[in-house]
């Protein structure tokens, strides 16, 4: 059984990772989406709201095809992807702007684990520009945010700004 692993801050999960979860479901037979504890990245949401944020999105996927599971982990990615039997990393790459960070990420993790092989899925034409740093700001400052993350996400985030602008 092939597994794949799924990682990233998903603070918060956006619909351009929904797409590439729903796709990468189809190409492994179960897919664990891994959200990273990332401290040094300084996150809006606690490790455990953006995981339950992930959760419910993807319970909404029609298609799923694998059977997908969300976990969180603290530490290496490698080392997480050994305790879970996975043999494939899956990254989705957006812009050229991701390809070098992408690339050196892919480079670092193959020397630590070279069992461990990174496959990228190219971001739908719809969601290739959508990412969380841009998802925050524009909610921060009041924009709407309904075309990139889920309403659930949306709500979140609206009650988070709300919170710290009282
Ligand atoms: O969504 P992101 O923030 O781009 O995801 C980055 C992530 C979580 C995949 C990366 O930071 C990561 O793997 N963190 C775990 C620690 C680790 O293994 N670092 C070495 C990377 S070469």
């Amino acid at each position: 059984m092939r597994v794949g692993v799924y990682p990233g801050s998903f603070d918060p999960v956006t619909n351009g990772h929904i797409d590439i979860i729903s796709r990468a479901a189809r190409i492994v037979d179960k897919l664990i989406v891994a959200v990273a504890l990332n401290a040094g990245k300084n996150p809006l949401f606690q490790l455990a709201e953006r995981t339950a944020m992930v959760t419910e999105d993807v319970k909404l996927l029609a298609d799923k095809g694998a059977s997908i599971e969300i976990m969180s982990f603290n530490g290496l990615l490698i080392d997480f992807a050994d305790q879970v039997g996975a043999s494939v990393i899956i990254r989705g790459l957006r812009a050229v702007s991701d390809f070098e960070y992408e690339f050196q990420m892919a480079a670092m993790n193959a020397r630590l684990n070279p069992k461990a092989e990174t496959a990228f899925l190219m971001a739908s034409d719809r969601n290739h520009f959508i990412s969380s740093r841009f998802v925050k700001e524009i909610g921060a400052l009041g924009g709407d945010i309904s075309h990139f993350v889920s309403p659930n996400v949306a709500a979140k985030l609206r009650a988070r700004f709300s919170d710290a602008g009282e």
